[in-house]
């Protein structure tokens, strides 16, 4: 098995000009590209009149790649919809919160209920599987493309209220799950049920949960539906599709539940593209919010994904779409890497001429590769690929878990209370992710699908949406022995966003041996303090007023009416330990607190010692236990690290001194074998 290295390739889109075709192969080989994403787009060329196939082209892309020993991800078409199909089943388009009507246009645009469209593109994905699910250098099936958005359509109307009896069964059990008699919102008719929008109901909490689950289901749902069509002439090449994450600091993405999703595709892939060498962070503060958010999609099916799209330089949607300087696409690649990546596929392997990606960063520009950085990097890049054969299919070993929930995260944004403005669930995760990245410690970041057996510590930042499961798998994890950590805002509402009685979840006060009283909250320049050991350090935003029962203080507030009371505890439960931090801090004291449990539960990082935390050092492990290292300076600095002796470097298979000397944005890559 080989690192897949390429990516999205529209030769549609240069059917006229065969001879780029040709030339874009010898460039491909030249970069040790092996493999090409095709078709996600071409519906309009595969059938340009309903019931009219042409597959020349397609058939062309695969003798070619096969000549060069290379694979094909074929991709089915839904992402975009010919024009002829919109205009003659318009129930194809969407239709928005508002009850619009869309237009025919951009992509993305169709209703995933709409019966017309499951059924061509039933057609359409039959065709393909019966004519290229043999070929010999198929590797994977890439249903549609980032599958994303909502539709309020009547099919759609009646599909979530569908949904919702199968959930419910009666209108009394939803009306009583929304605590609908606030404000008269009662149903009392099945038709009354309607999504959410801005124009009329926003304010039923658990209808917005529940409208984002179904959002989820039904995507899913047509994605099965896309899959069962390959299935019919195709069964033993894997299914999935690509998953994205939200905005410049790389959040899990919001519109779908990914953690459901993640178990239905076969093997989870994503779109990486970070916005390196802005102006508000440093490329290590990115580095960190890239690492995180790879920890979180290996996590989803506990084993390496692939990153199906990243970009060689520069994006066209961000404000400011910056190059990569020189040395950072190794970097940045070589760090999808270490974090669990099989691969590092593009958009686009060759810019298009007109529209709107004409200038979006492609291996192969506008300005021809003999004279362009880019398509050199590139080529470098695939050389180290080349090297790294091992370590397909290895994994990351983590003592260390983080806790993150879509559901929860959609519960928080729906508070109406506290510090709306300051819920910051994306930062705290973040924020608690930092010590462990500065220390080289491996992280894996987990979900509602995870087991918590094996991790030594479990960090659970923010968990206010919080169901009676959790709690038992939480308190089963620590029973056997496990360390957890909660945080303020923690378990106060259930499934559907009704607070508990007593304001926290049954048994979490009693695992945590503390009883909780309020939750104050500060305004954005108000500050507390908490007093650990001998410092004091700050306190911003949310701060938990409780009180301990049977837990021990570690660290008290310094101000307010609570002053001197606990702030941090800890409390023996079973055979392990349940850690509460009641109080927002900054960085200085999740280290020291971090650093401390780290120390006490004997789990160490991946480095010895280093100039900078600019550098990050990540493993990976195979099954016979040849260990990666990733060392990867994120500074433009020369730096150093020490890692443990006798590693091999993979670029010249020879012996490296302990301490490593790093360029600026340089990164290695060592083996213990
Ligand atoms: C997404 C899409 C691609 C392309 C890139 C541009 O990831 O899947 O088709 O539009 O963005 O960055
Ligand atoms: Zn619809």
């Amino acid at each position: 098995m080989k690192l897949l290295h390429g990516g999205d390739y529209f030769p549609e889109q240069w059917l006229t000009r065969p001879e780029t075709i040709e030339e874009d192969f010898k460039y491909f080989k030249e970069a040790k590209i092996n493999t090409v994403t095709v078709g996600m787009f071409a519906w309009s060329i595969l059938e340009p009149e309903e019931n009219h196939f042409d597959f020349t082209w397609l058939d062309q892309v695969f003798d070619k790649a096969e000549e060069n020993g290379m694979k094909v991800i074929l991709g089915t078409p839904s992402g975009a919809r010919p024009n002829w199909l919109a205009s003659k089943y318009p129930d194809v388009l969407r239709v928005n919160e508002r009850l619009e009507k869309n237009r025919f246009g951009g992509r993305h645009n169709h209703c995933f209920t709409s019966v017309n469209y499951r059924e061509r593109v039933r057609i359409v994905n039959e065709k393909l599987a019966e004519r290229y699910g043999h070929r010999e250098s198929l590797l994977m099936w890439h249903l549609s493309n980032e599958y994303s958005g909502e539709c309020h359509c009547d099919q759609c109307q009646s599909a979530f209220r569908l949904w919702m009896q199968n959930k419910y069964g009666t209108l009394e059990a939803v009306n009583q799950a929304y605590w609908n008699t606030f404000w008269s919102h009662t149903y009392s008719d099945w038709s009354h049920v309607h999504s959410p929008n801005h124009l009329g109901e926003m304010a039923v909490h658990a209808l917005n949960l529940d409208w984002r689950r179904f959002v989820t289901d039904q995507t899913i749902d047509f994605y099965l539906h896309e899959r069962a069509a390959i299935n019919k002439y195709s069964t033993d090449i894997p299914v999935t599709t690509n998953f994205m994450a939200d905005t410049e600091h790389l959040i899990p993405f919001q519109a779908l539940d990914y953690s459901k999703f993640g178990k239905i595709v076969d093997i989870v892939t994503w779109d990486c593209y970070p916005a390196w060498h802005n102006d508000w962070e440093t490329e290590a503060d990115l580095a960190l919010k890239v690492g995180f958010i790879n920890d979180l999609y290996r996590g989803l099916k506990e084993m390496p994904f692939l990153i199906m799209e990243s970009s060689p330089s520069f994006v066209n949607w961000h404000d400011i779409n910056r190059p990569k300087r020189p040395g950072m696409h190794k970097l940045a690649s070589t760090q999808l890497l270490a974090h669990g990546s099989d691969s590092v596929l593009y958009f686009q392997m060759r810019a298009s001429k007109g529209s709107s990606e004409k200038f979006h960063g492609s291996v192969i520009g506008h300005v021809p590769p003999e004279r362009n950085r880019v398509y050199q990097e590139v080529a470098s890049l695939g050389e180290r690929m080349s090297q790294l054969d091992g370590l397909v299919g290895s994994m990351k070993q983590s003592d260390v878990a983080i806790y993150y929930d879509w559901e929860n995260d959609w519960a928080i944004k729906d508070i109406q209370g506290f510090s709306k403005t300051n819920m910051n669930y994306h930062h705290t995760l973040h924020d608690h992710y930092r010590p462990f990245w500065r220390q080289d410690v491996n992280v894996d970041v987990i979900t509602k699908n995870n087991d918590f057996d094996g991790y030594k510590l479990l960090v659970m930042p923010m968990m206010y949406l919080h169901s009676r499961d959790l709690l038992a798998k939480v308190q089963a994890y620590v029973e056997a022995g496990g360390t957890v950590v909660y945080t303020y805002m923690s378990g106060m509402a259930n499934e559907t966003d009704l607070v508990y009685d007593g304001g926290t979840i049954a048994g979490l006060e009693d695992m945590l041996g503390i009883v909780i009283s309020e939750t104050d909250v500060y305004y954005p320049s108000q500050r507390n303090q908490v007093k650990f050991q001998d410092a004091s350090y700050e306190v911003h935003d949310y701060a938990t007023v409780f009180e301990t029962t049977s837990a021990e203080t570690l660290a008290i507030y310094g101000a307010d009416f609570y002053q001197g009371q606990a702030a941090v505890s800890v409390n023996h439960y079973g055979k392990g330990q349940a850690y509460f931090m009641g109080a927002r801090t900054g960085d200085d004291f999740l280290s020291k607190f971090y650093g401390e449990l780290l120390d006490q539960l004997t789990i160490v990082g991946n480095s010895i010692a280093k100039s900078s935390d600019s550098v990050s050092v990540q493993t990976r492990e195979d099954s016979e236990g040849t260990r990666y290292y990733f060392v990867m300076n994120f500074s433009d600095q020369v730096q150093t690290a020490e890692v443990p002796q006798g590693l091999i470097d993979v670029s010249t298979g020879l012996p490296v001194e302990a301490t490593l000397t790093l360029q600026g944005f340089e990164a290695m890559v060592l083996t213990s074998k």
